[in-house]
């Protein structure tokens, strides 16, 4: 056995990424002059201060499209209705801690430009992670998905962001229990892939987590889930829940361990990790790392292996 590096209790209470654009307030007089349609969805919270009802995915849209404007440098974006509006700090908290990774922790030895492919498995309709990755690091990236209509909503983003059009390639899943096969080619290298997984293992809890979620924002018991809030069904569910995607991914990484430096993915549940550990001891890669990621109270983690010899 190699010897193995690995976290095994994710205690601190993770911040976000000294890098991260998003630490302070959001300034929306700014964002509102990088998107003006922002402005109609301003309201005063209870500190008497501007906010958005994080409550109302149109309000969450409205910034989201607001901050990839603003901040990084794209001139178009929007989702289908109902799908993930993904809360943008978050999600470039998990590129800054890639690009640590990629550099062995030595901010000046961060690769940027062609040097780095990255794939996104699960890039959804919103291409986030992508577009972060491009404007912080310039990176190139491969998005897949298997879910056709994420494909081409993604498409349409770089179709109408001529400066993601060269550096983001998408690809279709055609098979749902694969992750690398049919995206990568036998011979293709590449420097890491990242993931953020659908977490739930049915339909029904999907939709009860939806709920719960709703319901704290609200400040009250909410029993319906408005259509368009965010998440189609494939987005957050599939069969065996985020225990047994990863598990398959870890399987899967042993027969690409020469294609792909890094192999990455978000753990959202913690106990999901002993037995995601127990996978990767039966792989044998020469490192594994647990990150913290997270903000306030909602922590999760970057689980990182590799087969590269030191
Ligand atoms: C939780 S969503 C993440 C979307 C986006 N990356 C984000 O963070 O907002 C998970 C995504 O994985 C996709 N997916 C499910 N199984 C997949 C597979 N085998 N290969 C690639 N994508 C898959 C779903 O269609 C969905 O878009």
């Amino acid at each position: 056995m190699n010897t193995i590096k690995k976290e095994k209790k994710v205690k601190v209470k993770a911040e976000l990424h000294p890098r991260n654009k998003h630490k302070e307030r959001y300034n929306f007089e700014e964002l509102i002059k990088s998107s003006p349609e922002l402005k109609q969805y301003i309201i005063l919270n209870k500190y008497n201060s501007d906010s958005i009802d994080f409550s109302n995915p149109e309000s969450v849209k409205a910034l989201n499209k607001a901050l990839l404007l603003h901040f990084y440098a794209i001139e178009s974006w929007d989702i289908p209705e109902g799908f993930l509006c993904p809360p943008i700090p978050g999600r470039a908290d998990y590129i800054h801690l890639v690009a640590d990774l990629l550099s062995g922790g030595d901010e000046s030895k961060i690769p940027k430009g062609n040097t780095v492919t990255c794939l996104d498995i699960g890039t959804g309709a919103n291409l986030v992670y992508p577009i972060i990755g491009v404007s912080e690091y310039d990176w190139n990236f491969i998005g897949s998905d298997i879910d056709p209509i994420s494909i081409d909503w993604a498409k349409e983003i770089l179709a109408k962001n001529k400066n993601l059009a060269s550096k983001i390639e998408i690809k279709l899943q055609k098979n749902a229990d694969a992750i690398f096969k049919g995206v990568l080619s036998k011979s293709q290298k590449i420097n890491i892939s990242i993931c953020n997984p659908p977490f739930h293992s049915s339909l029904k809890k999907s939709q009860a987590g939806t709920l719960r979620k709703l319901s704290n924002l609200k400040g009250e018991k909410v029993v319906n889930v408005s259509k368009n809030f965010g998440g189609t069904n494939n987005e957050l569910w599939c069969v065996g829940g985020e225990k047994r995607f990863i598990s398959n991914m870890i399987n899967e990484s042993l027969e690409y361990k020469t294609n792909c430096e890094w192999f990455t993915t978000i753990v959202s549940d913690r106990d999901s990790l002993k037995s995601l550990y127990k996978t990767l001891e039966k792989v044998n890669p020469t490192a594994i790392k647990t990150i913290p990621m997270g903000q306030g109270n909602k922590t999760s983690r970057i689980l990182a292996w590799t087969f590269k010899k030191a």
